[in-house]
């Protein structure tokens, strides 16, 4: 049958902070219709596409969404409107209708918004859960979870600088019962943070848990010891993944740990970062360094690839062209895939065939800002990329995508793919080749 799109619209909801933002629904010519909630950062890289406020401080401190809105209601709802529905056609027709490099034109949360609603109506129309839609010629795989528990920097206050402390349940046979040990060490947590005097008050912006502590490597030894507390062994069941977020500690080329009263140039950074590899757990460091420092980047991945996932999210940006320019550079070996950091989910997907094809890791994410969509659970699956990046246990933005994975495991019976993540780790050495031009 000939799909065509029928109508476009969306309206103002509000994200998880209470700020803005879009869903999108979609009819097509069958009849078939769906919706998507877009997602929205805080401690957001500089190269992303934009995500269009309203800049009017008479409504939501400026942060409306009105103008991405009447975006998709006006101009985009025209142009798409009998359009053949076809997932990449579409999303480049809006990537051409924008016309700007970062979506400034229409606005990315716009685009993504209609870009998702058509995947999901497709799905609906050809009566596929939604991964397996999405998934076409992709091997499906449930996703390992990289999982928040202590929360710093931009998310909780910024009482300390790095901003995630994560683990990664992979030493079990399913989702279900990972999920259950992540609940466990999430409890073993609050409790050592309590004892140990720290006041807990409340969670942070992706649910974990966000403590004054007197230095970041105090997260370390504490969730180190939580996992051991649950009754886990680390690194052979349970590791730890690090989010330095270090773009935003980072001025005049240094990184600034003022809750530790230290000033460090990338090379002390990528020291300091070696020397709790070597006394942690730790399989998994994203944005160890600032989205722009690409030589450190380089002197980090030399160190360091050939022993943890180097994970860059405000680095790359899920922008094709950065991501293809440090593999140039052999910098880092994994990519952090937002859709609403590039807009559409053709771009999402040509980011994660590149991190295939160059055999870098690749973890779907979450924003800080989320919705109760639970999509992104099926693009990880869908994908292949084997893990996912949502937050903390807490909050039910957070929550509809890992009860959307136990669903996907209970109807699917796609294999957990825990037990082989260690033996990946290590493997992903960055090919060190000469720098080209600049992204
Ligand atoms: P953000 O943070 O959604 O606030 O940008 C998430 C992350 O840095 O991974
Ligand atoms: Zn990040």
């Amino acid at each position: 049958m000939n799909l065509t799109i029928r109508t476009v619209e969306a309206w103002e909801i509000l994200d998880s902070r209470g700020n803005p933002t879009i869903e999108a629904l979609l009819t097509l010519s069958d009849g078939s219709q769906a919706s998507a909630q877009v997602p929205s950062g805080a401690s957001t890289g500089k190269h992303e596409a934009v995500d269009l406020r309203d800049d009017d401080p008479a409504r939501y401190q400026g942060k409306g969404v009105r103008k991405a809105v009447d975006n998709v209601n006006g101009p985009i709802a025209s142009a798409l409107s009998g359009r053949k529905a076809i997932q990449f056609d579409v999303d480049r027709f809006m990537i051409e209708l924008d016309g700007t490099q970062n979506k400034s034109n229409l606005g990315a949360n716009a685009i993504l918004g209609v870009s998702c609603a058509l995947a999901r109506a497709l799905a609906i129309s050809a009566k596929l859960p939604l991964w397996q839609s999405l998934a076409g010629k992709a091997s499906p795989i449930l996703p390992v979870p990289m999982v928040n528990i202590i929360s710093g920097g931009l998310h909780a206050g910024g009482q300390i600088e790095f901003q995630d402390f994560l683990i990664i349940p992979h030493g079990f046979d399913s989702y279900t019962e990972a999920l259950q040990a992540t609940v466990a060490i999430h409890r073993a947590a609050a409790e050592l943070i309590s004892e140990s005097g720290y006041p807990l008050t409340g969670v942070a912006d992706e649910g974990g848990w966000g403590p004054r502590l007197e230095s970041n490597e105090t997260a370390l030894k504490l969730l180190t010891k939580s996992i051991e507390r649950a009754g886990f062994k680390p690194k052979e069941q349970v590791s730890i993944a690090i989010d330095a977020a270090a773009s935003h500690f980072h001025d005049g080329g240094i990184y600034n740990l003022q809750s530790e009263t230290r000033m460090l140039t990338a090379e002390e950074m990528a020291s300091l970062l070696r020397q709790w590899v070597d006394r942690y757990p730790i399989v998994s460091m994203e944005d160890g360094l600032a989205e722009d420092d690409w030589a450190g980047w380089q002197s980090l991945t030399t160190r360091l690839s050939d022993r943890i996932n180097l994970v860059g999210d405000d680095l790359f940006t899920t922008n094709p062209n950065r991501l293809r320019h440090g593999i140039e550079r052999g910098v880092a070996n994994a990519v952090l895939v937002k859709m609403n950091q590039i807009g559409t989910l053709s771009e999402t997907f040509e980011v994660l065939e590149i991190a295939a094809e160059h055999n870098y890791a690749a973890v779907v994410s979450a924003r800080s800002g989320e919705t109760e969509d639970s999509f992104l659970a099926d693009l990880a699956v869908a994908s292949g990329a084997g893990q996912i990046k949502i937050g903390s246990i807490t909050r039910s933005e957070r929550l509809s995508k890992y009860n959307r994975l136990l669903r996907i495991e209970r109807d699917s019976g796609l294999v957990y793919p825990g037990r082989q993540f260690l033996k990946t780790i290590g493997t992903r050495r960055a090919n060190h080749c000469k720098p080209t031009r600049s992204p």
